[in-house]
């Protein structure tokens, strides 16, 4: 009995050079877990909050119907092509809504929301929208200035995008962020819907 006890007793402290290692070992696999997760989380927070500004460019303008009354109210029909791009290669993007309205001389004429869409790396997407004045209240100068613009054959408008987004990268998704972009200036020929020497515009973008 006495030496069986003896044996179990001396099995007991054969751990102990084991357990001298350990704290090295734990150090070392503890220090490697932590950069791990300090990267990963470094990836996460770059790739979903800072992505690469998205770009959008306004591609083709033209207007029709386009006519001031005596009363300085504007109808038109603006016809716009914004080009989208998501430049990131691991991100997508999901807009839940999205606003365009255009302007002149910071006064809106029309606006337009567009349906949600979702947006994959390296993806360009196409608007093509209308946006419809129907007999919106100019301001006196507005008017005036409208009207000067108009007899030279081509109005300067702004487009006003306005966006509630979020960025996936693998299973994360960023929180809801509101995206503005303004483009300016539009010309656009009065005279004729051709978009012959239209110069494409490309839009300021703040998240
Ligand atoms: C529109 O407003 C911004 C500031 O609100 C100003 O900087 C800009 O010059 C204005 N643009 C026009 C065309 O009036
Ligand atoms: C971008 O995505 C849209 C919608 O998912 C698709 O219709 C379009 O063809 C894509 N564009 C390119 C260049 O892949
Ligand atoms: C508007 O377009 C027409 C037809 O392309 C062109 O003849 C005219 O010169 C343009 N006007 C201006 C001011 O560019």
């Amino acid at each position: 009995m006495a030496p069986q006890n003896q044996q179990t007793r001396l099995t007991q402290p054969q751990p102990l050079p084991g357990r001298g290692l350990n704290p090295v070992l734990c150090i070392i696999v503890a220090l490697v877990l932590l950069g791990l997760l300090v990267g990963l989380a470094i990836l996460i927070t770059y790739l979903t909050l800072r992505p690469k500004r998205l770009v959008y460019t306004v591609e083709a303008a033209s207007v029709q119907d386009f006519a001031i009354a005596k009363d300085d109210h504007i109808s038109a029909k603006f016809d716009y092509v914004i080009k989208s791009y998501n430049p990131e290669k691991h991100v997508s993007v999901r807009y839940h809504s999205m606003r365009i309205s255009t302007a002149h001389h910071n006064q809106s004429v029309a606006h337009k929301e567009i349906p949600a869409f979702k947006q994959h790396p390296k993806n360009d997407t196409r608007i093509e929208t209308q946006l419809v004045s129907h007999n919106v209240a100019l301001s006196k100068f507005n008017a005036k200035d409208l009207r000067a613009e108009t007899t030279k054959g081509v109005v300067e408008m702004e487009v006003y995008i306005t966006a509630r987004v979020s960025y996936k990268t693998w299973i994360f998704r960023s929180r809801r962020r509101t995206l503005k972009a303004v483009c300016t200036p539009v010309m656009i020929n009065v005279t004729s819907n051709s978009l012959n020497g239209f110069q494409r515009v490309l839009c300021r973008t703040r998240l």
